[in-house]
């Protein structure tokens, strides 16, 4: 298995190209099962999770009838042939479960196997099941199964999500753009890929109001039709490369970064002591000392503090001056990075939902584990930071979310290599 070596590292200079969102390129693809006509994706990035929905989608009877140097994916579903989303599919990414709410409106039946993904909580899908069943479908757990019907096709109605879940309000919104009448969505997610799937939905067709708040509404419409849609940027990417600079000193620009996107993390790391400006080309990051200062970040659904840059954020705080509280309130079981860092010399101390980090002059070198995506990055930043070298095993969780990362870091100066396994 593949390993990546990273040493510690002086100021980082240069320009870092950001890709175009994975999250939200998992929801958009599966928007595809709407219509016979093909959509086009434009800026898709090129990582392993994305070749895992092309999988699913094919494996239903989508085409993927090019997909030139990543960037463009276009699919087309004008037959879908098998409405089971296979185990072996699914387990190895959750955002597989994105097929349920298009197949049940567009076939009127649906079997998804439950979801794997990363390691990192329970992650139920009732508010999904609740959600689709208020839309008038019949959903039975069987042998792990979800099996879903709608045997006289969807209805509009009122929903109120229990918590503003990304992948419910993603499926139910989906779902609704063919269901008869109107569709409320009440504590909705807020996030952009939310937006990015609104955006890419009207252009196939749909009519849908109010993404990006908390109220959602749609009309269902009795048939989609293709479309063309460049995936937003990646805020998550961004927001990780950001922090480099924030770790390392120097002044790294993000090409493609929007204020927009990381407004809640970009106050944060102003409060740290890192200048974050606007460029025409995106955002430029400069620390303004010789080391940040603790903040404490507690995550929260969009606009607050993205769960997805926690680790990452622990990271920068393990160097900072003074002690710092991460509070994680999405996700139960997200500090397994933790027990890596400390690893590596830094002072964190978990007590439930809570990390209390005291930072510490440099971290030191060491051969570290990959437990989930966000964590791995983050081994990374602190490998950076550290004192001589750090090896993080198990990157097959970073290929699932960061395409070309070895070259993005090396590109501003990092001294990092992917060293092949066996
Ligand atoms: C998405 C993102 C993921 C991010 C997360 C939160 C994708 C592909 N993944 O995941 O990177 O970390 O949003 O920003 O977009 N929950 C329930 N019942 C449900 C659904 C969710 O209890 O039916 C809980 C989850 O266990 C979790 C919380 O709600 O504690 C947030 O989950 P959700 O917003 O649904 O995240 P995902 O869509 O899975």
């Amino acid at each position: 298995m593949d390993s990546i070596l990273v040493k510690g590292n002086g100021p980082l200079n240069g320009q870092i190209p950001i890709a175009g969102a994975k999250n939200a390129c998992l929801a958009l693809m599966p928007a595809t099962l709407l219509s016979e006509e093909p959509l086009t994706l434009t800026n898709a990035p090129r990582l392993s999770d994305i070749k895992t929905m092309t999988e699913l989608l094919q494996s239903l009877g989508a085409e993927v009838s090019s997909l030139q140097d990543g960037l463009v994916q276009a699919l087309s579903s004008h037959t879908i042939d098998n409405h089971v989303a296979d185990y072996e599919i699914v387990r190895k990414m959750r955002a597989s479960n994105l097929v349920l709410g298009p197949m049940l409106a567009r076939l009127g039946q649906a079997v998804v196997s439950l979801p794997g993904g990363c390691a990192i909580g329970a992650r139920p899908m009732d508010l999904h099941i609740h959600g689709l069943e208020a839309l008038g479908a019949e959903i039975e757990l069987k042998d792990g199964y979800l099996h879903a019907k709608a045997p006289r096709g969807l209805k509009g109605a009122v929903i109120q999500l229990g918590f503003a879940s990304v992948g419910a309000t993603e499926n139910i919104m989906m779902a609704a753009t063919l269901a008869k009448g109107t569709t409320q969505i009440k504590n909705a997610a807020r996030e952009p890929e939310i937006v990015d799937l609104a955006d890419c939905l009207k252009k196939m067709g749909a009519h849908i109001e109010g993404a990006g708040s908390e109220v959602i509404t749609i009309e269902g419409v009795d048939r989609l039709h293709g479309a063309t849609h460049p995936v937003v940027t990646d805020r998550i990417e961004l927001g990780t490369y950001m922090l480099a600079p924030a770790i390392c000193g120097g002044e790294v620009e993000l090409l493609g970064g929007r204020l927009d996107l990381v407004g809640a993390f970009v106050e944060k790391l102003n409060e740290a002591g890192v200048d974050v400006i606007e460029t025409k080309a995106g955002l430029k990051v400069k620390r303004r000392g010789d080391r940040v200062k603790a903040v404490n970040v507690t995550t929260e659904p969009f606009p607050g503090f993205p769960t997805d840059l926690q680790a990452q954020m622990m990271a920068l705080m393990c160097t900072a001056e003074g002690t710092s509280v991460l509070e994680e309130k999405i996700f139960e079981n997200r500090f397994m990075h933790a027990p890596e860092l400390i690893r590596m010399g830094a002072k964190i101390d978990v007590q439930g939902g809570h990390a209390t980090v005291t930072g510490v002059d440099r971290l030191k070198g060491a051969p570290v584990m990959a437990t989930d995506l966000r964590a791995s990055v983050s081994l990374i930043l602190a490998g950076l930071a550290a004192e001589g070298e750090t090896i993080v095993n198990r990157v097959y969780h970073l290929d699932r979310g960061y395409e070309q990362v070895v070259r993005k870091f090396s590109g501003v100066g990092a001294q990092i290599e992917r060293i092949k396994g066996s």
